[in-house]
């Protein structure tokens, strides 16, 4: 269990409950005593079981090179709080400094992959990538296996999300600095 307060395991075929809303997304990455961590918006759940997502990382990007070094990544959810240093750290590249020291991110180990977890998200997948290589050539497409899901229990309890507190809330990038924060819940039944 990472030591992150509120921190709860998702069990794997649920972790695609914690992406299916469609949040921004931290990617962190780690390798040969590097690290570094990007803002992603292009992000899905892909399966159940076994769990995946999809990512799409840019190839000029030093989180892709750490990636496909390391075979590994970690997918952190931001809630609203830390909007300001989302946008910094997708906004600079890590080839230009350590953006954890530049922005002041704080980081817990992962349990089962090298890349740490972003400190004051608010849901973790760890994930080992499933290599394709024309996906990732061709699109800038990784699919990543879900090996370990984590969630804050104030927001994600009993397979849901519970959103109160705005600043707790996931966000959702629309373009320009510009973001949505997920709003209120309302239930349908099927007719
Ligand atoms: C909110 C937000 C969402 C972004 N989404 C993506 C994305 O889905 N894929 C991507 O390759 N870059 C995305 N970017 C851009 C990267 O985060 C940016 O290129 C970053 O500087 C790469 O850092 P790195 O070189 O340290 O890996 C996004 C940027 C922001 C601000």
């Amino acid at each position: 269990m990472p030591k992150i307060e509120h921190c709860r395991l998702v069990e794997l075929p649920k972790a695609y409950l914690l992406m299916n809303h469609g949040p921004v997304v931290l990617i962190s990455s780690a390798h040969g005593g590097r690290r570094n961590v990007m803002a992603a918006a292009w992000t899905m759940p892909l399966d159940f079981s076994p769990a995946k997502v999809a990512v799409v990382v840019d190839r000029n990007s030093y989180t892709r090179e750490l990636m496909e070094a390391s075979g590994e990544f970690v997918l952190s959810l931001p809630p609203k709080a830390m909007a300001g240093k989302v946008l910094a750290v997708g906004s600079h590249s890590g080839r230009e400094g350590d953006k954890f020291v530049a922005f002041g991110i704080n980081t817990v180990p992962a349990e089962k992959v090298s890349a740490p977890l972003i400190a004051g998200c608010v849901a973790w997948l760890e994930c080992r990538i499933v290599p394709e290589a024309r996906n990732q050539e061709s699109y800038d497409l990784f699919i990543g296996e879900v090996v370990a899901a984590w969630a804050d229990e104030r927001v994600f309890r009993d397979g849901r999300w519970h959103f109160a507190e705005e600043e707790l809330r996931t966000i959702h990038y629309l373009s320009g600095g510009s973001f949505l924060v997920s709003g209120s819940a309302f239930e349908v039944s099927p007719t």
